[in-house]
Order: structure tokens, then sequence, then C-alpha cells
């Protein structure tokens, strides 16, 4: 199957048993969850349910009914976004965003009139938390930050960004993206009052799922209104989670995927994950260092990033690079902004993008040494 090096963009592969339940809920089952009352339609209910209280249970939350299922992370960022922020707001950011945040930011900006601030991070991608109080205003709505930057993969410093935040009454989102299943996160001691998840990544489940779990009593506007399975007559959007927030129905076959891949987490425990990937991480960053010509972003100490490494190699583009790993040596990396321009700034690489590594949980050792061998024979 060739050397996969990707899973910051999606995991791959994933566990059989993701595609296992899958299969078996659309030959077994196949109906819709909170549309029927007979059997087969109440089973399908019982699998979302269960996958919401994993969910819950994952990041150390204790209200199932706030997990909001979606289509992928970059619907529950809108969701939150467009939910919470009205006319005149202000809104703190990071400076390491993916577009899924920062374009949603620069379309209410036309929109709605917002301000933002982008709290600027150095070229490791650090923020200083000083740096983000400092940034907060009276009109401030909302803080949106990523747990971890998918271009420099350095974590922020969430857990004191959200006591900032609670100490000024102000709802604190965090994007989970590069983080949620392979980093322990816990809303409640990290004071996170929302947080975005999407499923096909380190949750290592299937594509077309993904969420939010709602930590607080802020006020979240929905972003679709339609059915819900109940209230039919009720002609707005009921005002309780998670029918607010899911209009029409949900892909439970992606759920009942998702459940499974938790359900595997749980089994090998976050905790595992984390360390073997820290391990393989630690390991990229001392190889990699040994190719020639190689320039590589980001912290060198892999207990402040995520798998994520970026580099680029001296006179050569990163596309090129990417294709003739891929066509020459089968290993898929990416090449590019990774929808994340913002991070390119603090690194002067927007012009010509970086090559990118994701190391997943199925990654090896010996993946490396492959990537660094044809790295070495470019
Ligand atoms: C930090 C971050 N946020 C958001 C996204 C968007 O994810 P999705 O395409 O699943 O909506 C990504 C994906 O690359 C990401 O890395």
């Amino acid at each position: 199957m060739g050397v996969y090096l990707d899973n910051a963009a999606t995991s791959y592969p994933k566990p059989i048993e993701v595609a296992k339940s899958i299969y078996d809920f659309m030959i077994n089952n196949g109906t819709s969850s909170g549309r029927g009352s007979y059997q087969k339609a109440m089973q399908s209910d019982f699998l979302v349910y269960e996958t919401r209280k994993l969910i819950a249970s994952l990041f150390n939350f204790n209200n199932p009914k706030n997990v909001i299922f979606t289509s992928n992370i970059t619907e529950s960022l809108n969701l939150a976004l467009r939910g919470i922020l009205k006319e005149n707001d202000h809104v703190v950011t990071s400076s390491l965003e993916h577009n899924a945040v920062w374009r949603c930011l620069k379309t209410l900006e036309k929109d709605r009139n917002i301000s933002i601030t982008k709290v600027s991070a150095d070229e490791k991608g650090y923020t200083n938390i000083n740096d983000v109080k400092n940034c907060i205003k009276e009109n401030t709505a909302l803080v949106v930050f990523t747990h971890a930057s998918n271009v420099l993969g350095t974590i922020q410093p969430i857990k004191e960004i959200g006591k900032l935040c609670r100490k000024n009454k102000i709802p604190f989102l965090v994007d989970a993206a590069q983080t949620a299943g392979a980093y322990p996160i816990d809303v409640e001691k990290e004071n996170i009052d929302i947080l975005a998840f999407t499923g096909h990544k380190s949750l290592l489940g299937p594509m077309g799922t993904g969420g939010l779990v709602i930590n607080c009593n802020y006020n979240i506007n929905p972003l679709k209104s339609g059915g819900t399975g109940g209230d039919s007559s009720y002609e707005y959007q009921p005002n309780y989670y998670p029918n607010k927030l899911e209009a029409g129905t949900l892909n439970v076959s992606g759920i009942v995927g998702l459940k499974e891949a938790i359900n595997f987490i749980n089994k090998e425990t976050v905790e595992k994950i984390h360390d073997k990937e820290k391990e393989l991480t630690k390991y990229a960053l001392e190889e990699l260092k040994k190719v020639k010509d190689i320039k590589i972003y980001g912290p060198k100490n892999n207990e402040d990033i995520v798998g994520v490494i970026s580099f680029n190699i001296k006179n050569y583009k990163a596309e090129d690079v990417a294709h003739y790993l891929d066509t020459k040596h089968n290993i898929m990396v990416r090449a590019g902004l990774h929808c994340a321009p913002n991070a390119h700034d603090l690194i002067n690489t927007k012009s010509i993008g970086t090559l990118r590594i994701g190391i997943g949980y199925f990654n090896e050792k010996e993946d490396i040494n492959k990537l660094v061998t044809s790295l070495n024979n470019l």
C-alpha cells in the first residue's frame, strides 16, 4: 500500500472494525435515527446515542445530549462561529488557524461587520498567553483557537486561554481537528466551552462525521432549520440539544463507524496512541535532521507538537518533492499551504508552501526510514 504519511489530512488505514460496522449497519439495519418507532429505527437511535456517550466520555464530558453531530469539523466550526457571533462583535483567534476558522471569520467580517484580532505567535508557533490577554476587549464575544497547528504541529496553551475566557465570561471554542483521539482532552480541566472535532483524522472514523461538544450555556443559533423527527407541529427549530443544531437525517452509517473507531481508541487507550505518535515524531525529527539541505519548521521538541512536521529541501519546490516521493517511492506526503495560510506568514513560506508529514497510529519507524532514504536520494 506504500507509505502513508498524510494522517494530518485524514487517517489511513482505519481500524477494520470501522469498515465492518458500517457494512453491517447498511446491510442489516439501514434505518434513520429519531424518525421511526419500529425496532430497527430504535436500534439506530440507540447506536447514535451510544456514540454521543462515547464521545462525551472521551473528552470527560457528562452530557451526551450536548454532543452534536455534523458532517465534518468545518461544519462544526461554521455552526459555532455563525451561531455565536453577532453584528459588530469582536473575536480573538490565533495566527495558526485553518481556513475552516479563518475564512468563516473573514466572511463574518464582511457580512456582520465583526472585528478580528489575530494573536501573533512566534516562528515556532508558540502563543504567549499574555498576548491573548491583551487582545480582549469590551465587545469580545468569542475566543477561537486551534488546539494544535496543522502546519507546525505546535500545541497551544488551551488550558490557560480557557481560564482567561472563564474569568472574562467569554465563550471559548477549540478546534481539535489535529488532537482529538491522539491527545488527551478533558473539557473540564482545560476550561473548554465548545470543542469542535472531526471524525476522520485521529479519531480514526469515516469521512462525513464530526461535531461539537457544548460544555456551556452560551446561546448558539442553528445553522440549519428542518426536520428533527419530533415536535413536528412546532414551526421553529426546537430549543434543546441535540435537536436544536441537528436538522435533517443524520449520517447514521458514518456515526456507527465513528462509534467503532472510538471503541478501538478506548481499547488501545489515548495515552498509548499519544505515546506511540510522540515517539515516532521524536524519531522523525532526529532522522529528518540528517537529510541534506533540509529546513524543518516548528518546534524540535516532540513534547510541544502533535505528529505534524513541515519542512522544505533547499532548491526544490515542495510540490516536486512530493511528486518524486509519490511516483518513485510510493510515499504519500502533502505539499502546499495545508489550508492554513496565516501559519506560513510566521515561517515565510506563503509563496512556496511546505512539505508536511502527518504521523498516525499505524505508522512505524520503517516508514520514516523509507522517507529519509528517499529524500537523501533526491
Ligand atoms: C486544524 C484543522 N482545522 C480544521 C480542519 C478541517 O477539517 P475537515 O476537512 O474535516 O472539516 C483541518 C483539516 O485539515 C485542520 O487541520
